[in-house]
């Protein structure tokens, strides 16, 4: 018996292949009807999508030297969904693709030990949230940079780290780092790139581990900053390695059996950005990921104001794609 249906599917279509920094106006929200129906002794599945991760990746897929190659999908298999004592959109976060890049990055390149200075840019994200409290699982001191006080006081009161400073404060940044790393940094995990990289490489102690996660400061730049400072590898004997956490998908049962057991004891908190509808999808992504840069002003105002209510910096957007 054929027990398809006809349903209603949205969709967010990029229009253009984006240079610079993306605008709300590169996106469209498309309706259409689909078929629910599968073919007889097909192994295929019907998904609905819950929740849609919305991270600093998509911004690569968006230009077009890159989207050309990449694949259409990567997605975690829905088999790993076997916690139910959770929020559903920690398997977008926590569990998910930030989660494990996290816990790769930090158990495989940098090689912390008690009482070791450790930095984490970008340290508010998905990604630096998680690295932050696992340095400090292991004895570290850690410090963070993100780009408001609220966030530098949600990494203080709610998330462990002993300090954090706001980088855009002041527009001093090596001044910043001097102030918060009297002793010199052990180890940096790097979401951000840059000018910061260019910093930090003279702050990095004797033997220092630099983590290479992200660069999210250059991915609408069309021509990369250069890097000064790099004299500081040889000079400070750093060891300095970029990962992907593509090539650890096996590990994903392993970090989920460990990361399960923290957030159930609650040693381990995650914090989220949630935006409804699928129709705010380009505002949120512009939002959370690009910093300010929406022009809808009344979801700029709503989630400002979410934010403020919340006292979180939360980052995943949620939508109902099929209904
Ligand atoms: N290697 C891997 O396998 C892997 C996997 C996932 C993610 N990543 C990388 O890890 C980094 C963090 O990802 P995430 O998922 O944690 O991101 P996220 O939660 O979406 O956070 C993005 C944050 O980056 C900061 N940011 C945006 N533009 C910036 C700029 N121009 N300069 C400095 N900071 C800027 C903003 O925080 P502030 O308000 O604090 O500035 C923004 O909220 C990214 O670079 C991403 O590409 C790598």
């Amino acid at each position: 018996m054929d027990s398809s249906m006809m349903l209603a599917n949205k969709q967010v279509v990029l229009k253009n292949y984006v240079e610079g920094y993306p605008k709300e106006s590169d996106f469209e929200v498309r309706s259409s009807m689909i078929s629910s129906h599968i073919p007889q002794r097909s192994k295929g599945l019907f998904v609905k999508n819950l929740y849609l991760a919305c991270d600093p990746y998509m911004r690569h897929r968006m230009s077009h030297h890159i989207s050309k190659d990449v694949p259409l999908l990567a997605s975690f298999n829905p088999g790993f969904i076997k916690y139910t004592d959770v929020p559903l959109s920690y398997y977008a976060g926590i569990l998910g693709m930030p989660g494990l890049a996290a816990y790769i990055g930090f158990n495989n390149l940098c090689s912390a030990k008690e009482g070791d200075v450790v930095y984490v840019s970008s340290a508010a994200g998905g990604v630096g949230q998680l690295v932050g409290q696992f340095a400090k699982m292991e004895g570290c001191y850690v410090v963070g940079s993100t780009s408001t006080d609220e966030k530098v006081h949600l990494l203080k009161s709610q998330l462990g780290f002993d300090d954090a400073f706001n980088y855009k404060q002041g527009n001093d940044l090596a001044g910043a780092l001097k102030r918060h790393f009297p002793k010199g940094i052990d180890v940096y995990f790097e979401n951000v790139g840059g000018n910061m990289l260019d910093e930090v490489l003279l702050h990095m102690n004797l033997n220092g581990r630099i983590a290479v996660s992200g660069m999210i400061s250059q991915y609408n730049l069309k021509k990369p900053d250069g890097i000064h400072n790099l004299f500081c590898l040889i000079s400070k004997r750093l060891r300095m390695e970029g990962f992907s956490e593509l090539d650890f998908r096996h590990k994903v049962p392993e970090y989920l059996e460990f990361a399960i057991q923290l957030i159930r004891e609650k040693k381990l908190l995650f914090v989220e950005d949630i935006a409804e509808g699928l129709e705010n999808a380009a505002s949120a992504f512009l939002v959370f990921i690009m910093g300010e840069m929406s022009e809808s002003r009344s979801f700029k105002f709503q989630l400002t104001e979410k934010l403020k209510n919340l006292g979180e910096n939360k980052k995943i957007l949620c939508f109902k794609a099929i209904c």
